[in-house]
């Protein structure tokens, strides 16, 4: 992976956006300060600098990115033993706190996928949240993104299926019940595209996360 250091940026997701014909396939920008950090469904993201925020760029690829990006986080906040899940899609949790959030963005031409931008927030830092106590665990930022690295390139390796099912075991939404289109159901299972199936005494549905935001649909945490 080529890493590129970036001190103060709106977002890194933009730069990788605006840069990324210039740059090479598998390029990782980290930066220490981001003025306007963007989340899913146009959410700001808040992060203060000694947050994690990185952007990798993969150019003509076909990496399952849903599954990659989450695990490769867990993996690395299990290096320094802490213990986190994903919230489909791709949101980490330590208990019933977001500890770290993905933005994934690909850019088309001509109707052709050209390159996967993978957004990673991590909050360390920000202050106003209990995940604070993150700092007892004292990681140097530094040393979390050799680790994160080597934890990315490892999972491309692997097999989707697997990934999935590695997915799976860290998944906390599995048999939870969710509101779609003023329907209870239960979440069955998760699929290769990272879609969930959903099921009630009825019918079997399948719903991406575009068309169901879990934060608001789900019924009991
Ligand atoms: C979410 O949970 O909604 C996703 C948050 C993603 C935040 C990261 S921080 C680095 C990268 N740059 C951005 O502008 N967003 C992502």
């Amino acid at each position: 992976m080529d890493i590129k250091i970036i001190e103060e940026i709106d977002s890194s997701n933009n730069y990788l956006k605006d840069n990324y014909t210039n740059l090479s396939d598998k390029t990782l920008i980290k930066v220490n300060k981001q003025t306007n950090g963007r989340g899913r469904f146009n959410r700001v993201w808040e992060s203060e600098i000694g947050d994690f925020m990185v952007s990798l760029l993969f150019k003509n690829n076909n990496y399952n990115h849903s599954l990659i990006a989450p695990l490769s986080i867990i993996n690395t906040l299990a290096y320094f033993n802490i213990n986190a899940y994903i919230k489909w899609p791709n949101d980490i949790y330590i208990d019933n706190n977001k500890l770290s959030g993905i933005l994934i963005e690909s850019i088309f031409q001509k109707g052709n996928k050209v390159c996967d931008i993978i957004g990673i927030g991590i909050n360390f830092r920000k202050k106003d949240n209990y995940l604070a106590y993150l700092d007892k665990y004292n990681i140097d930022i530094e040393r979390f993104l050799s680790i994160f690295v080597k934890n990315y390139e490892f999972m491309l390796e692997i097999s989707n299926l697997n990934l999935l099912n590695l997915y799976k075991e860290k998944s906390i939404v599995l048999d939870k019940k969710v509101m779609f289109q003023n329907e209870e159901y239960f979440i069955n299972d998760i699929n290769l595209n990272v879609e969930l199936i959903l099921k009630n005494e009825n019918k079997t549905i399948i719903v991406n996360a575009n068309e169901l935001d879990i934060k608001t649909s789900i019924v009991k945490f």
